[in-house]
């Protein structure tokens, strides 16, 4: 009988009859997919394309080439979800027929703001479909009925078998359909387990054929592996328009939704949400939060950031405490311990601040993560602030400061100085600290920062 599948390397492409721990092509280990071989067109032979019409290759009809401005593209209507922060980061709204894929940690709120978003599209008059693989019917209900009437309007399937999903999909033909989750569906044609890297890969495949061919717009939610990345393939940020990513620590109620890749719109737009009894609920003025949450302590300084286009102000905590320990603890949370390594790298050798026998902790206050270099000043001065035990800011209100920090020590500009300044003058949080003509060091804005503050503790202790 005919092989109908193959074992393909996802690194090299080798193929191979039989699955291997380790590839027979490139000697890499664990990267053995099985996939669908499509049947052979019988005919002449299409290969060597490209290089030159060499003597026995098909004859296809030329292509008249249109030019660009003469291409016909109807405007494209967006499907707004009615959660505002998932439409900036979508870039306004789903676009018909597009494959959106929403990642996150389990119990993150994926199945949460999916249900919401679909409950204000059917409320708008949309047909929506939702595909929980993962939850029974009845346990969806429960969480709709959580989140409000406008949830329940959502008509659900729950299945995990891919081709009643897509004959259901060709029956409804649904504005929008929601696949809760991506790993739960099963290809029958396929012998792996649901979840494996053919199975998903072979699930978004097809379903990204009826999204285009039906303009069904389809949110899979999909799981994260433990270090973070979308769990199946890469291939599957490549297959889908929009990568999505929740991210936020369960414990803690802010969440941050972020676009990794957007076709159709910027990937620097940031969502932030709280988890609430009702629901994900959308924080518009995140800076606001953070700033009065700030507290004056030593160790804490108030981040400028930018989070796509916009401004965000967080509180930046640090605390430096004597180790025990012989490598002393280097914890990050919220920011990247590599660039918290560099931090500390430079601030030992250039402005003397040694903490080789001490543990630095440093967090981003309310659970979000901050990815740009721009954090650097602020997590340098945190951490100087908690190491000498002086409060930084002025009066009551805590410093604010932004900028980047080279190697030699030097402090270099990042991106839209004034829109950051300007975020933090409407807090009252002025002036700020950030790389300026007379701040050009690490070492001249740790001196400006630490005399501001002990200047007004000594002013403080003489009262
Ligand atoms: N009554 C409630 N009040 C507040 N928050 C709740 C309530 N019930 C559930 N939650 C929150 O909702 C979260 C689960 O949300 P949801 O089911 O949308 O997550 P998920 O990302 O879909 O998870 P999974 O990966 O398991 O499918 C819980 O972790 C909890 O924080
Ligand atoms: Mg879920």
């Amino acid at each position: 009988m005919a092989r109908t599948t193959a074992y393909v390397c996802s690194s090299c492409g080798t193929d191979s009859a039989k699955w291997h721990g380790r590839c027979p092509g490139c000697g890499e280990w664990n990267t053995l997919v099985e996939e669908r071989i499509a049947p052979v067109q019988a005919g002449p032979r299409g290969g060597g394309a490209g290089a030159g019409a060499a003597g026995g290759s098909r004859r296809a009809a030329a292509l008249k080439p249109v030019r660009l401005a003469d291409v016909e593209a109807p405007a494209v209507k967006r499907l707004v979800t009615g959660i505002g922060e998932l439409d900036r980061v979508l870039g306004g709204g789903i676009v018909p027929g597009s494959l959106v894929l929403i990642g996150g940690a389990p119990g993150i709120g994926k199945s949460t703001i999916t249900g919401g978003a679909l409950g204000n599209l059917a409320a708008a008059g949309r047909d929506v479909l939702y595909v929980s693989g993962e939850e029974s019917a009845a346990q969806v209900k429960l969480r709709a009925q959580r989140l409000g009437p406008d949830a329940l309007r959502a008509p659900i399937v729950a299945e995990t078998d891919l081709d009643a999903v897509i004959a259901t999909l060709e029956a409804e033909r649904p504005d929008v359909c929601v696949v809760d989750s991506v790993q739960t569906l099963y290809a029958s044609g396929l012998t792996g387990a649901s979840g494996s890297v053919g199975q998903v890969r072979e699930v978004a495949g097809r379903l990204m054929r009826v999204a285009k061919e039906r303009d069904v717009a389809i949110l899979l939610v999909g799981h994260v592996t433990k270090d973070g990345a979308l769990a199946g393939p890469r291939v599957l940020e490549h297959l889908v328009d929009c990568v999505l990513q929740f991210e936020g620590e369960r414990e803690r109620t802010y969440r941050t939704l972020r676009a990794l890749k957007n076709r159709f719109g910027s990937t620097n737009e940031v969502g932030v949400f709280e988890m609430r009894e009702e629901g994900l609920v959308e924080v518009a003025d995140a800076s606001r939060r953070f700033v009065d949450e700030a507290t004056r302590a030593p160790g804490s300084v108030v981040l400028c950031a930018m989070e796509g286009s916009r401004p965000l102000l967080v509180e930046v905590q640090a605390l430096v405490a004597p180790s025990g320990l012989e490598q002393p603890r280097r914890v990050a949370n919220g920011v990247d311990r590599n660039r918290l390594a560099l931090v500390l790298a430079v601030l030992s050798r250039h402005a003397r601040l040694q903490l080789g026998s001490a543990d630095v902790f440093v967090s981003v206050a309310g659970g979000v993560r901050v990815e740009e270099p721009g954090a650097d000043l602020a997590i340098a001065l945190a951490v100087a602030s908690a190491s000498r035990g002086v409060p930084l800011g002025h009066g009551e209100r805590p410093l604010a400061a932004f900028g980047e920090i080279g190697l030699t020590g030097e402090l270099r500009y990042v991106a839209h100085p004034e829109r950051r300044v300007a975020e933090a003058g409407k807090f009252g949080l002025s002036p700020v600290m950030s790389p300026s003509d007379s701040v050009r060091t690490i070492k001249a804005a740790l001196q400006r920062a630490l005399a501001g503050g002990r200047s007004e503790s000594a002013a403080a202790a003489a009262a």
